[in-house]
């Protein structure tokens, strides 16, 4: 009987410490999330068509740097630059097939869905960066946005690429007569059409990221786009003439697919949304820094021959933009375009 009661005590003696290290190392060592596979990470795709080094692109790479660090590496945002993973124009059907779950396309390239939106791409319809925020988050903006529900999209943002100008390689133009017969690269939006058409131009709906071979082969002669992406495509080489002309807002709305975003645990959309917020203020900053230093640049690279429209010129402009206000009321109504800050108020 000793002799058991020896070896019972014995053999305790010998196995609780072990049972007690076994437990302790799966309580003190924190999980590597890092070393878990897809199934068990949150991945994010998001793709998008610009280059790293443009408002969007850096932008895109510090939301994914801030997400890994608050979620110590549990959720990973994988960001495909340059439309390398998904060209412009496939994009969208990719986030609506759920292949990829986060883009931020230019909202032009959402008005095929919901053709109210071209409401932005309506010529001097916004003076300011501030008038563009306050009338995307005011109750007629998230009412415009809110209709992507529909398509199984939920709009988390907005990030501005900025105000667009024009540029071409036939001639100087200040005027905007002289845009008559030029044919002009534009997003895919019917307001953007109307913009040149009202003119005598030819618009020609051509994927970003072709535009310079396009430019390159003759087959078109001029383009609008915001500083920081013509240069970030060196399109500047390719034209004679660039006219500053503000003439246009171009941003963009971050899009999650929907059915993506409504399984995520409540604490990750909290984190995903808190951050997005964050990277939002300070992509603003970002992109209007960056545009004003892409000018400066141009302007002493003598490179390109700039014109500036003076304050004159561009209420001549205005005036002459009438007719594309009016063919986006008969189409749409006119509540959306009365309710712009430079009508309201
Ligand atoms: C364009 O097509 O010109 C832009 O939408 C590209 C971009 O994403 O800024």
């Amino acid at each position: 009987m000793k002799r058991l009661f020896g070896i019972v005590l014995l053999t305790l003696l010998i196995f609780i410490p072990i049972i007690l290290a076994a437990c302790q190392s799966t309580s003190e060592y924190p999980i590597d999330y890092e070393q878990l596979g897809e199934d068990e990470r949150i991945v994010i795709r998001f793709s998008h068509v610009v280059g790293e080094d443009t408002p969007k692109g850096m932008a895109a790479r510090k939301f994914a740097e801030l997400v890994k660090e608050r979620s110590d590496g549990q959720i990973e945002v994988q960001v495909f630059s340059n439309g390398t993973l998904y060209k412009d124009g496939e994009e969208l059907n990719a986030l609506l097939r759920g292949d990829i779950q986060m883009i931020a396309p230019a909202t032009s390239k959402l008005t095929n869905l919901v053709p109210e939106i071209s409401i932005m791409d309506l010529p001097y319809a916004f003076r300011n960066y501030d008038e563009i925020s306050d009338y995307i988050f005011s109750d007629i903006g998230k009412a415009l946005f809110d209709k992507l529900k529909n398509h199984n999209l939920r709009v988390a943002g907005l990030w501005h690429s900025g105000f667009k100008q024009l540029s071409n390689n036939i001639r100087p133009i200040t005027h905007f007569s002289a845009l008559d017969g030029l044919r002009i690269r534009i997003m895919p939006s019917d307001i953007l059409a109307e913009q040149f058409s009202t003119f005598g131009a030819s618009p020609k709906r051509i994927d970003f990221n072709t535009v310079f071979n396009q430019l390159q082969k003759g087959n078109i002669d001029g383009q609008e786009n915001t500083l920081s992406n013509i240069t970030s495509k060196n399109l500047t080489s390719l034209q004679n003439y660039l006219t500053i002309s503000n003439h246009g807002y171009l941003g963009y709305f971050l899009l999650f697919n929907s059915e993506f975003w409504e399984i995520l645990d409540e604490d990750v959309q909290i984190l995903l949304t808190e951050t997005l917020e964050e990277v939002q203020l300070w992509e603003w900053e970002l992109a209007k820094q960056m545009n004003e230093e892409k000018l400066s640049e141009i302007e002493n690279c003598e490179c390109i021959e700039i014109h500036y429209l003076s304050d004159k010129d561009i209420a001549l402009w205005e005036e002459a933009f009438e007719p594309v206000y009016t063919y986006y009321k008969k189409q749409y109504g006119s509540k959306n375009v009365d309710a712009l800050p430079k009508f309201s108020h």
